[in-house]
């Protein structure tokens, strides 16, 4: 039973629970494209905190919740001053008194746990250092689109091993998918993370991008100055220059193979004109996921999958 629960982690989630994401995130899908009712969420209100920018995450919570037939509310940051004008812990004391579900892109993670304590509401980790599991689910919902299954599949992760990378190696071993890494000395994705895929083969971290690249179904990649590393962006830059995703890179990969990047990109740095807007890139399908996949996500938490049931 997922009602009630937080989202902070794909590790919060076993395999049928995100599966379960998934089958909804398509069934809701389905439903828009085919203009049916979805109001699953009339009358819910999701609270929504910002500390770093946002196009993606904020449009389709908000767009989310009123295709639900909820309503989403920005609490802009300047506004709500978390942290500095009121305490992390009485923000979500009161907000859970008013809405039935808080959103947070955060810079520390332990904010987020802070307001799951605080608050009896499901609480949804839309961004942190840590993790983007958001992304993740939209991520996979495009996989599992264009390659049937999940099960079997090689993504290689090209890059920075940021919040993204780590979210993306957490759903591994879950879905019997396999990530292979390639990221400079000092960059890999979390270690415990690493080790916990790794020991059940879902995990691989490798040196050279061609290597990790070699045979995969899809090559993803990210930024490499995630937000909050501004300062550090001279070296980044330099540091991850033989990390970009070419044509190149990509030829070493399956011929079907597609290219994923959870956006915003830097062209010319992690990936290029041609690879991004090229027959191979899924962006816009990742994009467009977040929608659907974070609709059955704040079904699911708010309501329970039982509430599928109504979708005509
Ligand atoms: N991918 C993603 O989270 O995009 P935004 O930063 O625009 O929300
Ligand atoms: N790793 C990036 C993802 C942006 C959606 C960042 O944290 O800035």
């Amino acid at each position: 039973m997922l009602a009630g629960r937080d989202f902070l982690n794909i590790s919060d989630l076993d395999g049928v629970e995100l599966e379960s994401i998934l089958d909804g995130a398509s069934q809701l899908k389905l439903a828009l494209k085919n203009g049916h009712p979805q109001y699953l969420l009339s009358g819910s209100t999701l609270a929504m905190i910002f500390e770093k920018p946002s196009l993606r995450t904020r449009a389709t919570f908000e767009a989310g919740m009123t295709q639900l037939g909820g309503h989403a509310i920005d609490l802009a940051q300047e506004h709500l001053q978390i942290g500095v004008r009121e305490t992390i812990e009485d923000v979500g004391r009161n907000l859970c008194r008013w809405v039935d579900a808080i959103m947070a892109r955060v810079f520390d993670h332990s904010m987020l746990d802070r307001l799951a304590e605080s608050s009896s509401v499901p609480v949804i980790n839309g961004l942190s250092d840590q993790s983007h599991p958001c992304q993740i689910i939209a991520d996979l919902m495009t996989l599992r689109e264009r390659k049937g299954s999940l099960a079997g599949v090689k993504l290689a992760y090209v890059g920075d091993g940021n919040n993204v990378a780590n979210s993306l190696l957490a759903a591994a071993p879950r879905l019997g998918f396999t990530m292979v890494c390639a990221c400079p000395g000092g960059y890999e994705p979390d270690g415990g993370l690493l080790t916990q895929a790794g020991n059940s083969g879902a995990g691989v971290l490798v040196e050279d991008p061609v290597d990790a690249v070699t045979d995969a179904d899809a090559v993803y990649t990210d930024t490499w100055v995630s937000m909050g590393q501004e300062t550090e962006t001279e070296e980044r830059l330099a540091l991850f220059r033989p990390y970009q995703v070419n044509a190149k890179v990509m030829a070493a990969a399956k011929p079907d193979a597609i290219f994923m990047h959870c956006l915003p990109a830097h062209r010319g740095q992690e990936v290029t004109d041609d690879i991004i807007d090229g027959p191979q890139s899924a962006v816009f399908d990742q994009a467009e996921n977040r929608l659907h996949a974070q609709k059955s996500l704040l079904v699911h938490l708010i309501r329970g999958g039982e509430a599928f049931n109504e979708l005509a």
